[in-house]
């Protein structure tokens, strides 16, 4: 497997309804101290010129549009992606294996290919919510499943909770990547987040990249809070 660099561990998500407020809190951050990620609502209002413009101002972009459809169109969409010059994209490894190694091997092809991660189950799908849409089994073990499944279909890593990543580490190749949401500093608000682990506590989980949202884009001074995340991570 590829050596992969890993700092800086923090990916900002940008969830912002307008570009403005998005830009000015990318003016305050640093390509050195954290990457961004884009998700569905920035990406379907603002498109691939504001993609194109955090790729120009120098940072890795994680375009997270969770991709999951026929194998075809799924390869293409990534090639799309590709071409944005962004870091790291995603798709469902729901879509099965045919549709991720169509991906990986259209990715093979291009001058620029950018690190491709699989989502297994939602955090937000319990229980009952994964019986009733036909999987059998528990959402940890979905996890699991799914986990190599992606694995051995040529995926870079996966998207899981944090409280996943310590179950799913010692099962993949310790260069598979675990990109984890639902993060949350011990002095920050939950939000909508209920099953959350601090910086830290994710990274000795086995966690190699901490989506982070809220905590530094919702505070007064998110420079700040990012520099108080990237200590604590460091004196850990
Ligand atoms: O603000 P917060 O730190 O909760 O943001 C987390 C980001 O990670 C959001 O962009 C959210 O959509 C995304 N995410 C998540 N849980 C998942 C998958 C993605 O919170 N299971």
């Amino acid at each position: 497997m590829t050596i992969i660099k890993k700092d800086p561990r923090v990916i900002v998500a940008l969830d912002f309804p307008s570009a403005e407020p998005a830009l000015e809190l990318v003016a305050a951050l640093d390509p050195t101290l954290c990457r961004l990620k884009v998700g569905k609502e920035m990406f379907t209002r603002f498109g691939p010129p504001f993609v194109e413009a955090l790729v120009t101002k120098g940072f890795d972009v994680f375009l997270d549009l969770k991709f999951h459809d026929i194998p075809n169109t799924v390869a293409a969409a990534c090639a799309a992606a590709a071409d944005l010059g962004v870091w790291m994209i995603n798709l469902h490894a729901s879509g099965g294996r045919r549709m991720m190694e169509t991906a990986r091997e259209r990715l093979e092809g291009l001058p620029h290919s950018p690190l491709l991660v699989a989502v297994t189950i939602l955090t937000s799908l319990g229980q009952e919510d994964i019986a009733e849409a036909g999987f059998s089994g528990t959402p940890a073990e979905n996890v699991l499943r799914l986990a190599k499944l992606a694995e051995s279909s040529g995926m870079d890593g996966i998207v899981c909770s944090p409280l996943e990543a310590a179950d799913v580490r010692p099962v993949v190749d310790s260069g598979f990547l675990l990109v984890t949401p639902g993060v949350r500093p011990s002095w920050a608000a939950l939000g909508d987040q209920l099953r959350v682990m601090t910086p830290s506590d994710a990274l000795n989980s086995g966690a190699d990249y901490l989506v982070i949202g809220r905590p530094i884009t919702a505070a007064p001074d998110p420079l700040q809070s990012l520099q108080d995340i990237l200590t604590e991570i460091r004196a850990d």
